[in-house]
């Protein structure tokens, strides 16, 4: 099942160089995301729309000098991040490429594990990015991925999610219209043929020091492709709204914390293909 770009890819160009700022977000859920995959000691691992690595790095340490880790991605800009991330810290079994989700080019049946984070859901046809994450296994071999529910909103305020959709309707953009949180991965491995398939919801809370803190972390999402459609006087109109929800709430601590409700999944290729 095709169709148009959730998120136009290119916008990670512009995402990737101040990504994941402030707390974590991705951070946060890739290591869990490695965590439920466990690669082993001497594994070899196909991180699929790798980012700035939130599932790379951790994955590395685990396959450790004996194991490799190959992140791939389709934005020149998060690529390039990824290759010099690699190299300032010395992570010596990781590597970096440029490479389409649903048109993989890796060696068939040639990892132990293939993970994809937060990407399934931009993608036009996820179903096809899966059926080759399949391939990519060895047979038995792990995948696991993930997607979020919903856009992470301190205080979880829902008048601020109204806001982001009433400028939508607006503006015409289709990134708020559309339920692009709408991807099911445990339905999207099932359907590609995958067997032992998992799927778990997990609820993790995020403290923004502040409103402008929470702006600027939006702006390192896929939400920044809804504000680059906005004209600037209607940005600057909705960033006013925004502040004005959310200033008022501000406390030495922090703004109130904002919940995310990741969805994860995870299963083997069979043994022998049906
Ligand atoms: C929200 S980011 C998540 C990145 C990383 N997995 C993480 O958890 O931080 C989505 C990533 O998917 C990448 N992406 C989107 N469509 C893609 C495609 N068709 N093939 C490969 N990468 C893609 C983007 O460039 C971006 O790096």
């Amino acid at each position: 099942m095709s169709g148009p770009p959730r998120v136009n890819v290119s916008v990670y160009d512009r995402c990737a160089p101040g990504y994941d700022p402030h707390v974590a977000y991705f951070r946060t859920f890739g290591r869990r995301l490695v965590d439920l995959a466990a690669p082993a000691p001497g594994e070899r691992v196909l991180d699929v729309a790798a980012g700035r690595g939130a599932c790379l790095f951790p994955a590395a340490e685990r396959v450790g000098p004996g194991g490799r880790v190959d992140g791939v991605d389709l934005s020149p800009a998060m690529v390039a991040h990824l290759a010099a991330d690699i190299e300032a810290g010395g992570t010596a079994n990781a590597w970096a490429a440029r490479m389409d989700a649903q048109a993989l080019t890796v060696p068939e049946s040639s990892y132990d594990v293939v993970l994809c984070a937060f990407a399934l859901f931009v993608m036009p046809d996820p179903g096809a990015a899966v059926d080759g994450f399949r391939r990519a296994l060895r047979p038995g071999g792990r995948c696991a991925v993930s997607v979020p529910s919903m856009t992470l909103v301190p205080g979880d305020v829902e008048e601020v999610r109204e806001v982001f959709r009433s400028y939508a309707e607006r503006s015409g953009s289709p990134v708020f219209r559309r339920r692009i949180y709408g991807v099911d991965p445990g339905a999207l491995l099932e359907a590609a043929g995958f067997t032992d398939v998992r799927a778990r919801e997990e609820t993790a809370r995020f403290v923004f020091r502040d409103t402008a803190a929470w702006w600027e972390w939006t702006w390192s999402t896929g939400i920044r492709s809804f504000y680059e459609h906005l004209p600037a006087d209607l940005l600057e109109e909705l960033r006013r709204e925004l502040f004005a929800l959310l200033a008022p709430l501000e406390t030495p601590d922090g703004l109130p914390p904002g919940t995310e409700r990741p969805r994860f999944a995870t299963a083997r290729r069979p043994e022998a293909d049906g």
